[in-house]
């Protein structure tokens, strides 16, 4: 881990009361402040934690950063972890509460839809993090600069940017925000404090998802609410956006509503398929299969991947298991790269009917 600087307040150069803003031209501090509220907003920014308090899971990340803020000990920091889990939640909840209404002058913020070559580090950051802050009860407090998507900077703005977090360390923090932490240069690594965001557990995705359901007023009996954890994955920005398409297209939010709208296939589904590949002969399966996909609107992609995970739960010898997942990883792989559906649907069955082959060798 990185050290901890304690340099949050810093006197101004000559020890004035400085008023002078930071770079602000162009879009370059622009922090995203609760939308107003709508029946279009779409509710993961109407949701959006606005408070370190609102960020659900990840308790002793949050409170080990609010800590170190509060403190006047705030590190630079490296925050790293899979989509919808609250890393920019974070930081913005945190820059909300250092900075109050001086937010705008104080953050730059740079995302995915900004360049992220080295001219941006060497003008825009650099031009922000040169500037003066603005003062905070007689002392200029450090401006925060993040850079959401770091993993998608280049290498030598990457390079560019270890000397600029060096030179402005005095009056600036960094903040980096990534899915891909190997995509960060170990220069830049080891010069923040790493922060790993895991998918949040199913406990936690409820309880939110919870929040929003009744302040929403809506329908969700327990199979629909079951049904969206388990499709969110631990991504809370996914749980609520299929909580909101799903509230669209239908009145009450059941297992069978967010299935359909997300176009996944039901496990009922999955459990006949399976049903049909290990039980049926070539033919019927293919058409029951096909007859299936084309009623409900479902990916063959899909279709396998579900497969592949119900396979699992399905005794039979590993030699066998491992086989028939090998398969239908190459099934899955070919479908990505736009391959024959029905040629695949056909690799599919014949892998089942090898595993059945072997399974009724093993006598089981
Ligand atoms: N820990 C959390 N607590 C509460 N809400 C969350 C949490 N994580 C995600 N969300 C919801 O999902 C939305 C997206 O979260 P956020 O932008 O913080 O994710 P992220 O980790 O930065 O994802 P990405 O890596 O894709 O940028 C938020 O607006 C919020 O509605
Ligand atoms: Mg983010």
């Amino acid at each position: 881990m990185a050290k901890v600087i304690d340099v949050m307040d810093i006197d101004d150069d000559n020890g004035n009361f400085n008023s002078a803003k930071p770079n602000l031209k162009g879009k370059n501090v622009v922090v995203s402040a609760a939308p107003p509220d709508t029946r279009a907003t779409p509710w993961v920014e109407k949701y959006r934690p606005q408070s370190l308090d609102d960020v659900a899971a990840h308790r002793d990340i949050v409170e080990t950063i609010d800590r170190l803020a509060s403190g006047n000990r705030l590190p630079h920091l490296l925050l790293y972890g899979p989509p919808g889990t609250g890393k920019t939640s974070t930081v913005l909840a945190m820059a909300r509460k250092l900075y109050g209404n001086k937010l705008q002058n104080m953050v730059l913020e740079l995302n995915a839809s900004d360049d992220r070559g080295i001219d941006v580090v060497r003008q825009q950051i650099q031009d922000f993090a040169s500037t003066q802050s603005i003062s905070f009860g007689g002392k200029s407090a450090v401006k925060l600069v993040l850079l959401d998507e770091a993993d998608a900077m280049t290498k030598d703005a990457q390079f560019a940017l270890r000397r600029v977090i060096e030179k402005y360390t005095k009056s600036n923090r960094f903040a980096l925000i990534c899915n891909n932490v190997n995509k960060i240069i170990p220069a830049l690594q080891s010069r923040c404090t790493r922060f790993r965001f895991a998918p949040l557990d199913a406990v936690h995705v409820r309880d939110r998802l919870r929040h929003v359901i009744e302040s929403e007023g809506l329908d969700v009996p327990e199979n629909g609410m079951k049904a969206l954890v388990q499709l969110s994955n631990g991504d809370m920005r996914k749980a609520l956006n299929i909580l909101q398409s799903t509230h669209m297209a239908c009145q009450q939010i059941t297992e069978e509503a967010v299935y359909l709208c997300t176009g996944n296939p039901l496990p009922k589904d999955i459990e006949q398929i399976s049903h049909w590949l290990l039980n049926e002969p070539f033919t019927t399966s293919s058409q029951r299969i096909s007859e299936m996909k084309t009623r409900k609107g479902l990916a063959l992609v899909d279709i396998v991947r579900e497969v592949t995970m119900f396979v699992f739960k399905i005794k039979m010898p590993p030699a066998v298991r491992i086989q028939l997942i090998n398969d239908m990883a190459d099934i899955e792989y070919r479908l990505s790269m736009a391959c024959n559906d029905k040629l695949q649907l056909g690799s599919l069955i014949a892998a089942f009917t090898r595993a059945r082959g072997s399974l009724v060798a093993a006598g089981t």
